[in-house]
């Protein structure tokens, strides 16, 4: 074969090892026993509710009803998109058959769903955003999907589900799907982070990086700027600190996800503090921060609400929002230098006027 008739790309699809992602979970675990096993299943029946929101969001275009509001309002008092309740109801369906979930619990979810028929024998509770980045469904932008496990504690009599009032270090795995140009899975049992890539003429989710580490330092600042006058001054200060400084460039989609797996890859920080609205922020702990503070720690990054670590903080409710910082370890601690900073300066006004 001539140079001229080399083609362009070549094709590595086939160098690689194909490994697909219910063969790594056991890989991970190094194991096969009953625990390692759920874990896969769990993964693999994650997987399976991507491909169906994937499929969907493919055409959503094209098809009927896919598109738009619902008319109704979710329990945070947002308006909810068709696609946030189809997403809603797949990861339920896909669950129901899996044996292994007693309960979900979502953010279009007032209280958690139970599954009766898996409760004896199903000890875990998926936490889900069913689509995260709804403002970007309607105009075909980056969204995605966040989950998180964690293990039934208690038989949950009373049917509150108090057990998941407990801090993020409780998750035994978390991770995210993207819905971009291609369809990415990212998730962590608790042993590093790994990305995968659905091949869609395959149906299947192929590994395409292992062991993500995100830079302790990187250029990019990711926050809604808008808000400016509603934050507080510490996160003004952050802001003018890196407007007048060389070396970084904002970044912000509107859909957390996207952002995130930004950041995972190049390295910054991204921040959605407190407003004058909303005190606590927007996102929401259970099923926003901690899955993807798990992440980012595993990833050898920070997460913190800029007073406290954010795998520390334990929920009031179901649907409890922190403030979130969250990034590369040198970027996170800058910022929180700034709420360091100004919270001394007023202790000290208090102490220097009593
Ligand atoms: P969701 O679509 O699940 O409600 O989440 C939206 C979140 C998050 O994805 C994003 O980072 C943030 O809202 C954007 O909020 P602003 O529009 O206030 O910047
Ligand atoms: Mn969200
Ligand atoms: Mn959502």
């Amino acid at each position: 074969m001539t140079d001229i008739d080399r083609p362009l790309v070549e094709e590595h699809s086939l160098d690689r090892d194909c490994t697909t992602l219910s063969r790594h979970v056991l890989q991970q675990l190094q194991s096969f026993n009953a625990e390692a096993q759920d874990l896969s299943a769990l993964m693999n029946r994650i997987a399976l509710a991507a491909k169906i929101i994937s499929r969907r969001l493919s055409r959503a275009g094209l098809v009927e009803g896919a598109l738009g509001f619902t008319g109704g309002m979710n329990v945070q008092g947002e308006s909810v998109k068709k696609m946030d309740a189809y997403a809603n109801d797949v990861f339920i369906s896909v669950f129901k058959q899996s044996g292994l979930v007693c309960r979900l619990a979502s953010e279009e979810m007032e209280k958690p769903y139970y599954i009766p028929e898996n409760c004896p024998i199903g000890r875990y509770t998926l936490i889900y955003d069913p689509i995260d980045g709804s403002s970007n469904v309607d105009i075909n932008l980056n969204i995605g999907s966040i989950f998180s496990i964690r293990k039934q504690e208690g038989d949950d009599i009373d049917g509150n589900a108090s057990d998941l009032l407990q801090n993020g270090h409780k998750q035994i795995a978390a991770g995210y799907v993207l819905y971009g140009p291609s369809t990415m899975l990212v998730y962590s049992i608790g042993t590093g982070v790994h990305s995968f890539t659905l091949d869609p003429s395959l149906g299947e989710f192929i590994l395409s990086n292992e062991n993500i580490k995100i830079p302790d330092h990187g250029p990019i600042y990711s926050m809604n700027e808008g808000n400016f006058w509603q934050w507080e001054e510490s996160i003004r200060d952050y802001i003018r600190y890196v407007h007048r400084h060389e070396g970084y460039t904002a970044r912000y989609s509107g859909a957390l996800v996207g952002d995130f797996h930004r950041i995972l890859s190049q390295g910054g920080v991204f921040i959605y503090p407190g407003t004058v609205k909303k005190p606590e922020g927007k996102l929401r702990l259970l099923y926003e921060s901690a899955p993807l503070a798990f992440l980012m720690e595993q990833a050898g990054g920070r997460a913190s609400t800029g007073t406290q670590d954010l795998l520390e903080v334990v929920p009031e409710a179901l649907h409890t929002r922190t403030p979130l910082i969250i990034g590369s370890k040198e970027d996170v601690a800058l910022v929180e230098s700034f709420i360091q900073d100004r919270a001394r300066e007023s202790k000290e006004a208090l102490i220097s006027r009593s």
